[in-house]
């Protein structure tokens, strides 16, 4: 039998990310939203794309939780965007909302599955489903540092002018502001690019790779970005369902690695069948663990706020 994975938002992250998944054949996709109509178009059309594709996946788009029954994967990317006059605090507080509902229905129809947060704001909202669900930290995890090594490597290939395949970047810590990319640990075929690259052009383009997120916002003007976060969860989702065991930077509830103690933060972690099988612990510069403790205290504000 097909894996089966459910998509709970087919917005622009959930949409892609049910393309991405289907035409790589990974499993069959549950694509569910709370506006009618929406999913069951995108899911047909999505299906009608399959016979050209040449993958036998089968997508179904939903209003109705039942459909999503014993799924493998959940991949949550369910949200509103912050309107005008909002604070950061009320998107907080919707989401949160969001969540509950979400939450409640996976935990009720596929109680063995593994979570993928995407959401935003990403921390919170995986600690929000982590505390919700009542799953082990193995079964909920957050999607954010795939996405940020993910824009760092593209950045790194087009100042090299080499292949992306060859590249290999590492960041930590939250999404955004409080990302700790580390360039030490990051690789062009096996060099380091603190070697190839000279520190000014290094700086110019960690911070764009901070900025990755905004500076698609700016040019699309409504909406955020969308390929590449789909990419990088579909890379998750893939990992999970082959049992890859790959090393991938992920938000994951930390419970003393780190020294950090009940907070959803970016680290390198191992996933396979199980979800996160285990979390990677590097040596840091004093530095790079004051970027990681910062980005550990944005989350801890943030699931101040929600009480979770
Ligand atoms: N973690 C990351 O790196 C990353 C990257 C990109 C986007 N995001 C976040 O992903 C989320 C989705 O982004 P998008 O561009 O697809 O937004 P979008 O507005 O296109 O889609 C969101 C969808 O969620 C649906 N929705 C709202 N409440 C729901 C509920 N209770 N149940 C089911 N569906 C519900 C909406 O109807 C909408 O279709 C946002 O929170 C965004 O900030 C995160």
């Amino acid at each position: 039998m097909r894996k089966k994975v459910t998509i709970v938002g087919a917005g622009n992250v959930g949409a892609t990310s049910a393309h991405w998944i289907a035409a790589a054949e990974l499993a069959d996709v549950v694509l569910i939203d709370v506006v009618e109509g929406i999913p069951q178009g995108k899911g047909l059309d999505l299906l009608e794309a399959m016979p050209v594709e040449g993958s036998d996946s089968f997508i179904v788009g939903t209003n109705s939780y039942a459909e999503t029954a014993n799924s493998d994967i959940v991949v949550i990317t369910a949200g509103i965007p912050r309107k005008p006059g909002m604070s950061r605090d009320d998107l907080l507080n919707t989401n949160y909302k969001i969540m509950q509902d979400v939450v409640g229905n996976v935990v009720k129809y596929s109680p063995n599955s593994i979570i993928i947060v995407v959401s935003n704001p990403l921390d919170a909202m995986a600690q929000a489903a982590y505390k919700l669900s009542g799953f082990s930290r193995n079964r909920v995890i957050g999607m954010a540092g795939v996405l940020d090594s993910a824009r760092f490597c593209t950045f790194i290939a087009q100042e090299l002018n080499v292949s992306v395949e060859n590249v290999t970047a590492f960041v930590l810590g939250g999404h955004g502001d409080t990302m700790v990319p580390l360039p030490r640990y990051s690789t062009v075929a096996g060099i380091p690019i603190t070697e190839l690259i000279e520190k000014s052009r290094l700086e110019a383009i960690v911070q764009r790779t901070r900025d990755g997120g905004a500076e698609i916002v700016k040019y699309l003007k409504t909406g955020s970005a969308y390929y590449a976060p789909s990419a990088a969860a579909t890379e998750m989702v893939e990992a999970i369902l082959k049992d890859k065991k790959k090393i991938l930077p992920c938000a994951a509830y930390l419970q003393g690695e780190y020294g950090i103690n009940g907070l959803y933060v970016g680290v390198p972690v191992k996933l396979g069948a199980k979800g996160i099988e285990q979390i990677i612990e590097i040596k840091l510069t004093p530095e790079e663990k004051a970027g990681l403790d910062k980005s550990a205290a944005a989350v801890k504000e943030l699931v101040g706020v929600i009480g979770v």
